[in-house]
Formats: C-alpha cells, sequence, structure tokens
C-alpha cells in the first residue's frame, strides 16, 4: 500500500447526479490494493455473503461467496427460498444449479431435477449416489401418474382429476369444458374401482361411462360418452401415441424418498416440446406425491431448461400450485431461463398465463443474472429492478460470473469449480478439439 504525497481532486455530485466543477476537495491521493480498499471502504461493496454452500468469489472484493436458501430465509435475508437463474447459452447456469445442488447435498439436503431435456444431469446423480429415472421411447421404465401418493381416497382423487385434466388441457390445447370434467370425474371414479388405476383405464371409462352413475347425475351413460370424447382422445396420445409405454401402466420403478439426488431424465424425448411438458406434467405429479410425504427434508427442485416448458399453462399452473407449498415443504425451486423474454411464449402480457409465468418470477427472492444480451437488457433491468451499473454490467459478464440479487443487495461472483466438478458438469466436450479427433460413429 501506498500514499502519495501529489494532491487528488475530488468531486462532489449534487442532488441530480451531476458532477458540479465548482465544488473541490483536496486530499492526498491514497493507493492501495482492491482487497485493502475493500476493507477501508466497506460502503463500496456489499457485506461478504459467508454463510451457507460455498458458491465462489466477489468479483469486486475477492471475498468468499456463500449461498443457503433456507440459512437465508431463516435469518431475514430472503422473504423465499426460490432461485430465477438467466442467462445467455454456455454461461455456467447449469454448471452453477449443478454446484449448487452437490454441494447442498454435502449439506443434509436432496435434490429433484423432474425434468432433465439434454441428459446433462444423469452423470450428476450417479457420481452422487442418486436415482436416474430414464423415460421415452422404447424405455423400459414406466411411471404411473396416478400414483398419487398419500392421503385418503377423496385427496388422491382430486389429485388424480386435477392431473388427469391438466394432461388433457395440454393435448387438446384449450381448457376443460364444464360438462368434460363431469365425464373425466365420472370416468376416473369408475377406474379407481380398481386397486391401481392407470391412465388407460380412465380412458376406457371415458369411452364406456357407467349406466347407473350417469342416471344418478342426472344424465345417460350416451350423453356422458359424448361429453368426454375429446378428452379421451387428448388422453389416448399418453396410451397409444407418441408417448406410449412411459405413461401407461403400473409404475416400475418407486421414488426412492432417501436418495441424495433423483433426475429425471428426459433427453430420449428430443425436442418435441409437447411431449417434454406432457411428461413433465406427470412427472409433476409423481414428485407432488414424494414431496407431500413426511419427513422429506429441506430439498432442491431444479427446473433446468425452464425455458422449454413455460409455454405450457397446464404445467405452470401446477408449478404455481407447487410453489405455494415450498416454504410448507422446505422446498427450494431453482428456475433456469435465458431470458426474461422467454415469459413471453407463455402468453400476451396481461395474460392469465402470463400473470402466473410473472408470478412464479415474482415468487424468487433471490436473482442470478448471467451474461444477457444488449437487447434484452432494458426489459430484464425493468423486471428484476436493476440500477443503471448493474445493467451496464450484463453484457460485459464472462463465463461463470453473475449478478446475484438477494433482497435488495447485490453482488458480482465468480462461481469456482473443483476440478472434479468441471469433469462431471461438463457439457462443451463436443465443441473442442480433443473431441473432434474421435471418429465419428
Ligand atoms: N465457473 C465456471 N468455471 C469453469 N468452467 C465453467 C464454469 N461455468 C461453466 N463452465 C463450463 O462451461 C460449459 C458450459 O456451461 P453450462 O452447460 O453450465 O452452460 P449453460 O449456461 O447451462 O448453457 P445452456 O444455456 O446451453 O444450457 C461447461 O462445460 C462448464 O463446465
Ligand atoms: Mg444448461
Amino acid at each position: 500500500m501506498t500514499t502519495q504525497a501529489k494532491t487528488t481532486t475530488v468531486r462532489f455530485v449534487t442532488g441530480r447526479g451531476h458532477f458540479a466543477p465548482g465544488l473541490r476537495l483536496r486530499v492526498p491521493a491514497h493507493r492501495a490494493s482492491s482487497a485493502t480498499l475493500a476493507g477501508a471502504y466497506p460502503f463500496l461493496a456489499a457485506q461478504a455473503l459467508d454463510t451457507g454452500v460455498y458458491v465462489g468469489t466477489d468479483a469486486l472484493t475477492g471475498a468468499l461467496f456463500c449461498f443457503d436458501p433456507w440459512t437465508h430465509y431463516a435469518s431475514g435475508l430472503l422473504t423465499n427460498p426460490n432461485v430465477l437463474l438467466a442467462g445467455v447459452i454456455g454461461q455456467g447456469k447449469s454448471a452453477l444449479a449443478k454446484s449448487l445442488a452437490v454441494r447442498s447435498i454435502a449439506t443434509g439436503r436432496r435434490v429433484y431435477v423432474p425434468g432433465d431435456p439434454k441428459g446433462e444431469w444423469a452423470v450428476v446423480a450417479e457420481a452422487v449416489g442418486g436415482v436416474v429415472v430414464r423415460l421415452g421411447p422404447g424405455l423400459t421404465t414406466r411411471l404411473n401418474p396416478l400414483d398419487a401418493g398419500t392421503g385418503d381416497a377423496a385427496a388422491r382423487h382430486g389429485l388424480r382429476l386435477h392431473l388427469l385434466a391438466a394432461l388433457a388441457e395440454t393435448t387438446l390445447r384449450r381448457d376443460v369444458r364444464a360438462v368434460e370434467h363431469g365425464a373425466l370425474d365420472a370416468a376416473l371414479t369408475l377406474a379407481e374401482a380398481t386397486l391401481d388405476p392407470t391412465i388407460p383405464d380412465v380412458v376406457d371409462a371415458l369411452i364406456h361411462p357407467d349406466e347407473r352413475a350417469a342416471v344418478a347425475d342426472g344424465t345417460s351413460a350416451r350423453v356422458r360418452a359424448e361429453d368426454g370424447r375429446d378428452l379421451a382422445h387428448g388422453l389416448r396420445r399418453l396410451v397409444r401415441g407418441d408417448l406410449a409405454g412411459m405413461f401407461d401402466g403400473p409404475s416400475t420403478q418407486v421414488l426412492d424418498a432417501s436418495a441424495p439426488m433423483v433426475v429425471l431424465d428426459l433427453s430420449a424425448l428430443g425436442s418435441d416440446d409437447d411431449a417434454l411438458t406432457l411428461a413433465m406434467t406427470c412427472a409433476s405429479a409423481w414428485l407432488e406425491g414424494a414431496l407431500r410425504a413426511p419427513g422429506g427434508g429441506q430439498r432442491w427442485i431444479i427446473y433446468d431448461e425452464a425455458w422449454r416448458v413455460l409455454r405450457s399453462v397446464p404445467l405452470i399452473r401446477r408449478m404455481q400450485a407447487q410453489w405455494k407449498l415450498s416454504r410448507a415443504y422446505g422446498i427450494a425451486n431453482l428456475l433456469v431461463l435465458h431470458r426474461l423474454s422467454d415469459l413471453d411464449a407463455v402468453g400476451n402480457a396481461g395474460s392469465q398465463a402470463r400473470m402466473i409465468a410473472e408470478g412464479l418470477l415474482a415468487d424468487c427472492s433471490t436473482r442470478v443474472i448471467y451474461r444477457q444480451e444488449s437487447d434484452q437488457l432494458a426489459a430484464t433491468a425493468a423486471a428484476l429492478g436493476l440500477g443503471q451499473t448493474e445493467r451496464d454490467l450484463l453484457p460485459a459478464l464472462p463465463r461463470g460470473t453473475g449478478l446475484w440479487k438477494l433482497a435488495n443487495r447485490s453482488w458480482v461472483v465468480h462461481h469456482r469449480m473443483h476440478p472434479e466438478e468441471l469433469t462431471v458438469f461438463d457439457t462443451d466436450a463436443a465443441m473442442r478439439d480433443d473431441a473432434r479427433q474421435q471418429p465419428l460413429r
């Protein structure tokens, strides 16, 4: 540290934010390292966040930066445990989510990834002794979304009905009408006569309603079958269509609630967003059953590549319901997007779907923003309440570095990865020269 003999000029800032050239204060120049200055001028940098799991270093002060939504919620720093993570392609969003997941497991938390469209989480789950459920055409694993977890018969019926309506809304691309709800309710009741109802049982009951139940409800089996015709066609996609063999029979796998990480690998579904949405809707029901199980402890639910499923209104409605349960069940949700304009895919401004999606973002007390393209800056800054300096920072952020906003405070954090994490979390292998040397198979 050196102190210079020269003097320097400090110009004052007026109330309107302009420099006032007339007001000058002559003080001796002082030179110090940024680490010292962070101590000497603590008001220049946010206070170090040093409780929770290690994330990396504060890019401005070099101080370590830690994060744990449960600890920060308990201390009053956060009003909810959910996290939004946004950034352009390849900046390290998934790597950060994986580090948070793996390092949290070391502190006794568990992690669920209810949909991994790229298949990049399986290797992480395997590395921590977790469970990978692979779903896709031709694979042998089946999940019965009507496995409605614990609770009495009425509660299970309600959960199943919600799920079936959400699935039908997704395939039909419209809301389920009141008469259709009646038909679905009756069909599910009929299917529940078997011990473990499945979607084919419900489709069958929609096509062949019970005459006596229909008459008791003031209708007839013929009218009820007519009411349920579209639903039967919509749900049949899960039985005979491109999703056949995944959700149309008894589950072949029971969710191991004690596993440190459970990943639903949906990479075999390819780029079909509809199939992905239906699979995630089914998975969300399966997951909810697990979440409601008592004694589950504190858990991360990570929606990597969430932008791909946000356009599904029934799915975001389910996410909203689950978001609301977060605190009651000790859950922290992590939502990964590219940019906030991903929300435009949900619906027009002011539409109900858009309001739900905006509500999900509003319910993320922690916002981590990785690099954004310049055309996104104004919208990002407005949506997240960023100041001009924060906004100017976003297009220049290097890979692995993000702006963290918790409550009204912000940090620029470089995510530091362990060499073993670098190997397991690598998603760039195909882009490197060494990969090009491999013969094509
Ligand atoms: N902090 C970091 N230090 C070193 N390498 C990193 C860091 N963050 C990410 N990487 C590497 O950069 C590559 C891309 O990271 P990642 O897959 O996490 O990006 P992404 O933002 O999730 O991309 P996409 O939008 O395509 O999903 C990976 O190989 C990862 O290991
Ligand atoms: Mg990613």
